[in-house]
C-alpha cells in the first residue's frame, strides 16, 4: 500500500499528515486584504503575505495551491502544486501568465449587483475635484503663507481663491442608464443643470431632473461643461471610438471629461488633442489600456516583463489629465465583498465545490495531496 504523502507536506509540517495540514495560497496583495479573507474561511487555509509585489514569497517553499491577487507579479510556473490564480478584484491576470493547470478566477459577487452608487459618486467627486483643485490651492498657499518671507510670494488673493461652483455647471449625461441617472440625481441636487443622450426614447417630457434627453451625443458634447461618460464600456464593440478627435472638439474648449470605463475611448486622439489642441479641455481618467488596470485581463510587468504601463506616459503626464488607478467602484465595501469572494472560493476548492468567477478551468485536474 502506498503511503500517498508528498515530500513537500513532510518538509513543510512534520508532526501532521497530508489530509490535516493546512493548505497554503500566497497573497499578493496587502495584509489587511489577507486578514479579512482569514476572518471569512471556514476551511484552513495559511495565507502568507507575499507584500503588493510578490518580493515577500521571492524565497519561500514553493507550496502554493492558489496565488491571490496579482498574481502575475510572481513566476508562476515555478509552483507546482498550483490550482488556482485567483484575482482579487474584477481584473484577472493575463493567462498566457498562468499555467495551464491553474484556474483563473475573478473575485465575484459586487458588480452588477453593486456598484453603481461608487461609480455615481466617484463622478461627482471628479467634478468637484476638477471645480475646486483643494490640494493644489493648498499646496500653493502652504508654499507662500508659511514661508520666511510671507505674504510676499503669495499670488493675489482673486487668483489664490476665485473658483466657479457645481451649481454652475451644465452636466452632461452621455449615455443615460443605470450610472447615468444617478450621476444625474446627485448632480441636480448640487444645482446643476442636467442633460442626457441615450439610444432609444421615449425622450419628451425628458424624465427629471433632466432639463432634457436626446439621441444627440453630438448636441450634448456642444452643450455640457462637463460630460460624463456612462455608455456600455469594455466588450461593447458598438461603443468603441466613441470619444475621438470628432468629438472631442465638439466639447466646449474648456469642458471636462469623465468617462467611466476605458472601451470607448480613442486613447491617441484623446492625447493629441488635449495636447495639442485643446490644452484648457481636461480629462479625469480612471480607466485604462494596459497594465494592471487593463479590464478584465491585465498584465503587470516586472519581474517577469518590462514594465507595463496602463496607458501612454505622455498622456498621464498632461497638466490637463488627471490620472487615477480605477478607484471609481473600489470603496470599502467593495474591498469586503471581494475578500469574502476570495474566502468562498478557498473554501469551494478544499471542499472540492465548483468556483465561482471562472475566468479559464484547468486544463487538467493535477491530484498532488
Ligand atoms: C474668476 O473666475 C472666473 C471663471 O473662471 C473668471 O471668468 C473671472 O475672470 C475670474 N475673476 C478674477 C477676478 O480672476
Ligand atoms: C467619433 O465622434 C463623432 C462625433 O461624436 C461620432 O459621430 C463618431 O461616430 C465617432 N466615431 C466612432 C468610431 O465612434
Ligand atoms: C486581454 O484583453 C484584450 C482587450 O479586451 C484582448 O484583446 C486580449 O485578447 C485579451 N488577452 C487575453 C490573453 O485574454
Ligand atoms: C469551467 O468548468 C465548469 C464545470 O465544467 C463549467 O461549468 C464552466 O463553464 C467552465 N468555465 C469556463 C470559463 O470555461
Amino acid at each position: 500500500m502506498c503511503v500517498c504523502v508528498p515530500l513537500i507536506a513532510l518538509l513543510l509540517s512534520p508532526l501532521t499528515t497530508a489530509s490535516t495540514a493546512k493548505r497554503t495560497a500566497w497573497v499578493v496583495e496587502s495584509p489587511a486584504f489577507a486578514a479579512a479573507v482569514r476572518s471569512s474561511l471556514s476551511t484552513s487555509w495559511e495565507l502568507k503575505d507575499c507584500s503588493a509585489n510578490g518580493a515577500g514569497c521571492a524565497v519561500s517553499l514553493p507550496d502554493a495551491e492558489v496565488v491571490i491577487g496579482r498574481a502575475d507579479a510572481l513566476d508562476l510556473t515555478r509552483l507546482p502544486r498550483l490550482k488556482l490564480a485567483q484575482s482579487s478584484t474584477y481584473f484577472y491576470a493575463a493567462p498566457k501568465a498562468v499555467p495551464s493547470r491553474a484556474a483563473i478566477a475573478t473575485a465575484t459577487g459586487f458588480w452588477p449587483q453593486r456598484g453603481v452608487e461608487q461609480i455615481a459618486e466617484w463622478c461627482i467627486a471628479a467634478i468637484f475635484q476638477d471645480v475646486y483643485r483643494l490640494a493644489a490651492a493648498s499646496a500653493a498657499f502652504v508654499e507662500c503663507a508659511f514661508a520666511a518671507e510671507a505674504p510676499s510670494s503669495c499670488a493675489a488673493a482673486s487668483e489664490a481663491t476665485n473658483h466657479t461652483m457645481v451649481s454652475d455647471l451644465t452636466i452632461g449625461i452621455y449615455g443615460y442608464g443605470r450610472i447615468g441617472s444617478e450621476v444625474a440625481r446627485r448632480a441636480a441636487a448640487l444645482g446643476a443643470t442636467v442633460i442626457g443622450t441615450k439610444r432609444s426614447g421615449p425622450f419628451v417630457p425628458p424624465p427629471p431632473p433632466l432639463k432634457w434627453l436626446s439621441p444627440d451625443n453630438d448636441r450634448l458634447l456642444r452643450e455640457a461643461d462637463v460630460v460624463v461618460l456612462t455608455v456600455p464600456g469594455t466588450g461593447h464593440a458598438s461603443t468603441a471610438g466613441l470619444v475621438n478627435r470628432t468629438s472631442l472638439l465638439l466639447m466646449r474648449p474648456h469642458a471636462l471629461l469623465v468617462p467611466v470605463s476605458a472601451g470607448p475611448i480613442n486613447f491617441g486622439d484623446l492625447e493629441a488633442v488635449l495636447r495639442d489642441e485643446r490644452p484648457k479641455q481636461r480629462a479625469v481618467i480612471d480607466t485604462w489600456p494596459g497594465g494592471c488596470w487593463h479590464y478584465p485581463n491585465a498584465s503587470c510587468g516586472p519581474p517577469l516583463g518590462p514594465p507595463d504601463f496602463p496607458g501612454s506616459p505622455v498622456l498621464a503626464r498632461l497638466p490637463n489629465v488627471l490620472p487615477l488607478p480605477s478607484l471609481s467602484m473600489r470603496d470599502a465595501a467593495y474591498w469586503r465583498s471581494a475578500a469574502d469572494s476570495v474566502a468562498r472560493n478557498l473554501d469551494a476548492l478544499a471542499n472540492g465545490k465548483p468556483l465561482e468567477g471562472v475566468v479559464r478551468n484547468a486544463s487538467d485536474v493535477v491530484s498532488v495531496i
